[in-house]
């Protein structure tokens, strides 16, 4: 299989990388790193969530950010929505503030998806077909995401059989495209391939993409292992912020810096501009008060001092 000659990057730092930030990060910053998203060349950005406020309080002034983003044509902005009440709240405002995608979140392991949701798996797809049925009919983009697509916190390894089957029940209620979740970054390229295998017999390559954490250190070799299977669109965090609240001790996802500069050295593009996205990084790194999680950001900073 020979690579893609482009990717497309959904970063998802606004929303998975601020999630589980313990310090209150004013909407003001949640607007101004997505500000710098876009202007950096980001075709589409993973703003935040409708979920309950209780549950993840980080993402309690979900509608103010979305009110508070100057859209850039041609950039898709997203958020998730586990259920109808979280989906009706993406909608409540004027049409220009509506999301072009939200996101339907179910799990391959079904003690995760009793953490993260409430709720068994079967029980999470009778709640996401309204979601899909009313965002469709508002002509709204369906992605799904597989936490847990390789291995899951509680319950370990995860078979490829129980990807396909949770792949063949989103397809079923209309999920038109599906990204594999290495939710606590245990896979390893060999694990992965057999996830997006699995996924395979569902969706076309065209309509799966890939969401690595990083904790293992081995998300950009389970990225370039899907660029050789063909797929092309990847979810990174810039700095690679983040984790989930209901996955203890998986850190952020893989450093949308890492992946630029891998993809860019092997000739595939992205259009996007590495060193905005290293300001944008350092400028989240800053607020946060921490160094980034991206070493070629890390590496191409430090050789322009
Ligand atoms: P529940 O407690 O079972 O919900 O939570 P409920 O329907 O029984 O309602 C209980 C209360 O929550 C009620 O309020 C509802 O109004 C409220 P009360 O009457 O007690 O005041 N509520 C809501 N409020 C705002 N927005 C909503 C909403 N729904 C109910 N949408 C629920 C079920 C799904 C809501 C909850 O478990 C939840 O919000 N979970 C979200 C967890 C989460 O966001 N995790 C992180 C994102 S997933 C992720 O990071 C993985 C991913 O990156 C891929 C990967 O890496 O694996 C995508
Ligand atoms: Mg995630």
């Amino acid at each position: 299989m020979s690579l893609p000659s482009k990717v497309k990057l959904v970063d998802v730092g606004p929303r998975d990388g601020l999630q589980n930030e313990k310090q209150t990060v004013p909407a003001a910053v949640k607007i101004e790193l997505v500000h710098r998203l876009q202007d950096a060349g980001l075709k589409e950005i993973e703003v935040t969530s409708f979920v309950s406020p209780k549950w993840v309080p980080q993402m309690a002034d979900n509608a103010q950010v979305m009110a508070g983003i100057q859209r850039k044509p041609g950039v898709r902005y997203s958020v998730l929505t586990p259920n109808l009440q979280g989906f009706e709240a993406s909608v409540a405002a004027e049409r220009q503030f509506w999301p072009d995608e939200i996101v339907v979140f179910a799990a391959a392991s079904e003690a995760f998806s009793q953490r993260n949701i409430n709720c068994s798996i079967a029980q999470s797809i009778e709640r996401f077909r309204p979601v899909v049925e009313a965002a469709r009919a508002k002509g709204i983009y369906v992605r799904g995401a597989m936490s847990c697509a390789v291995g899951c916190p509680y319950e370990g390894d995860i078979a490829p059989e129980r990807v396909a089957m949770l792949a063949g029940m989103m397809k079923d209620i209309g999920v038109q495209h599906i990204g594999v979740a290495d939710t606590i970054g245990t896979g390893t390229p060999v694990k992965v391939q057999r996830a997006v295998e699995a996924t395979l017999r569902h969706y076309a390559i065209n309509d799966i993409s890939g969401h690595f954490h990083d904790t293992y250190g081995q998300a950009l070799a389970n990225t370039l292992t899907c660029l050789h299977m063909g797929l092309w669109q990847f979810d990174a965090s810039v700095s690679g912020l983040g984790g989930c609240p209901y996955a203890k001790g998986a850190t952020g996802n893989v450093a949308t810096e890492d992946v630029v500069y891998m993809l860019h050295g092997m000739g595939i593009e992205t259009g996007i501009d590495l060193d905005k996205l290293i300001d944008a990084g350092k400028f989240i790194s800053d607020f946060l008060q921490r160094k980034s999680g991206s070493l070629a950001a890390t590496a191409l900073f430090n050789k322009r001092a």
